[in-house]
């Protein structure tokens, strides 16, 4: 008996969950795992959407041969996207299915063969080619940078289903529920699909804007990604989800990062919070930088409007762990915040310093001058905490 899920009478999913990957992309911390979901169309002709990360599954292709039948092949290899975890096990579906066509752009095929070295079988589509399986039309759509130059959807015109890559993933694993009503979403995915937006789609926010004026119009029952539950009871929400993050839309609230090497500039970190909280905000996170992963507190800053960034100096500049993060956030692009700088230092400063460089790289709204105090923070110090609080306040309240 092998591990596959009915989405339709023709449509399965046969994904994988993936529990032992501690890090996705060797960079983002995995506590929850991460599921790889490949889907196979059983029809007058076969169609498999997408495969799985190499090596995640011992019985893949006994899953695609118990669906299909001993005696057929596999007609359509559908790639929406060549990233290793969707596209690793593309050569042993090959090795087994020799005759099956590769359905691709012309950027996927720039890339399998420089993975896999595959000339032939190549079935080229465009925006808007449609495939014939008998019973199920499907229609590609172009969605480049959707975060890689090749990906694409495949929306089925038959029951309405986009397999949408990985536009609308999530990480965590599948644990017994599959699709969105039967699963506890606000309460366990959702952190965990904004952390997964925000630090792999997050980057080309544009063009996912891109993908929904493509996908206008277009109505859609059911949405299938590589990772995560599939939509089916309510695909608004994640649409929302998706639209509202790629818009830099984000919540009242205020998220605090902090680099602290012997305790001053976390001190006026617990400061600023006190004094946000006093003036009525609910909604307040403060992390240490040097703690907690980079893929943490970027989930947070896409949360929040308000981001509040502090470090004491290290060699004249900021400490690394905070140069880590305001490096990543420059490389994002990430938009639309007000922003509260503050430090600390011994002798020549950089921490703070460097923090305002950054604040005229991204151009976020600074809500007061930088606070930089020398050694242990004083009264002076922690009027100047509650001056950058109340601006916080006060911008947001007019802005949120
Ligand atoms: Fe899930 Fe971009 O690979």
């Amino acid at each position: 008996m092998h591990n596959t899920v009915k989405i339709s009478d023709k449509i399965f999913w046969i994904g994988e969950n993936d529990r032992r990957t501690e890090l996705f992309e060797n960079m983002w911390p995995l506590p929850n795992g991460v599921s790889y979901n490949s889907y196979l169309i059983v029809d007058e002709k076969t169609a498999l959407i997408d495969t799985l990360e190499y090596g995640s599954s011992d019985d893949y292709l006994d899953k695609i041969e118990n669906l299909i039948g001993k005696d057929r092949s596999l007609d359509y290899l559908i790639i929406n996207h060549m990233e290793p975890d969707h596209s690793g096990s593309i050569k042993m579906v090959v090795n087994k299915y020799p005759n099956v066509k590769l359905v691709g752009n012309i950027k996927t095929f720039k890339i399998i063969e420089a993975y896999f070295g595959f000339k032939d079988n190549w079935y080229q589509v465009e925006d808007g080619s449609e495939l014939d399986l008998g019973y199920h039309k499907l229609k590609f759509v172009m969605t480049p940078w959707v975060h890689w130059p090749e990906t694409m959807m495949t929306y089925d015109l038959t029951e309405k289903a986009l397999f949408s890559g990985d536009a609308f993933g999530c990480f965590g694993t599948l644990d017994g529920g599959i699709f969105d009503d039967e699963i506890e979403f606000e309460d366990y995915y959702e952190q965990e699909m904004r952390r997964y937006y925000s630090n792999i789609v997050g980057k080309y926010s544009n063009m996912v804007q891109k993908a929904f004026k493509k996908l206008e119009g277009v109505d859609i029952n059911c949405i299938c990604p590589t990772h995560g539950p599939i939509w089916r009871a309510d695909v608004n929400k994640v649409l929302g989800l998706y639209n509202k993050w790629s818009k830099y839309e984000t919540e009242e609230g205020v998220v605090i990062i902090y680099g602290s090497m012997y305790g001053n500039t976390a001190k006026m970190a617990d400061s600023i919070a006190r004094k946000l909280s006093e003036k009525g905000i609910k909604k307040i996170r403060i992390y240490d930088a040097s703690k907690t992963h980079l893929s943490y507190l970027i989930n947070e800053i896409w949360r929040y409007k308000g981001v509040i960034l502090g470090s004491c100096a290290y060699n004249s500049g900021m400490l690394p762990t905070m140069e880590n993060l305001t490096r990543t956030l420059e490389h994002m692009g990430v938009k639309d915040h007000l922003l509260g700088l503050f430090g600390s230092y011994s002798w020549n400063g950089g921490g703070a310093k460097s923090l305002y460089r950054f604040q005229e790289n991204v151009q976020w709204d600074l809500v007061s001058d930088p606070l930089d105090t020398k050694g242990i923070p004083d009264d002076e110090a922690f009027e100047k905490c509650e001056i950058i609080a109340s601006a916080m306040v006060e911008k947001l309240k007019a802005k949120v």
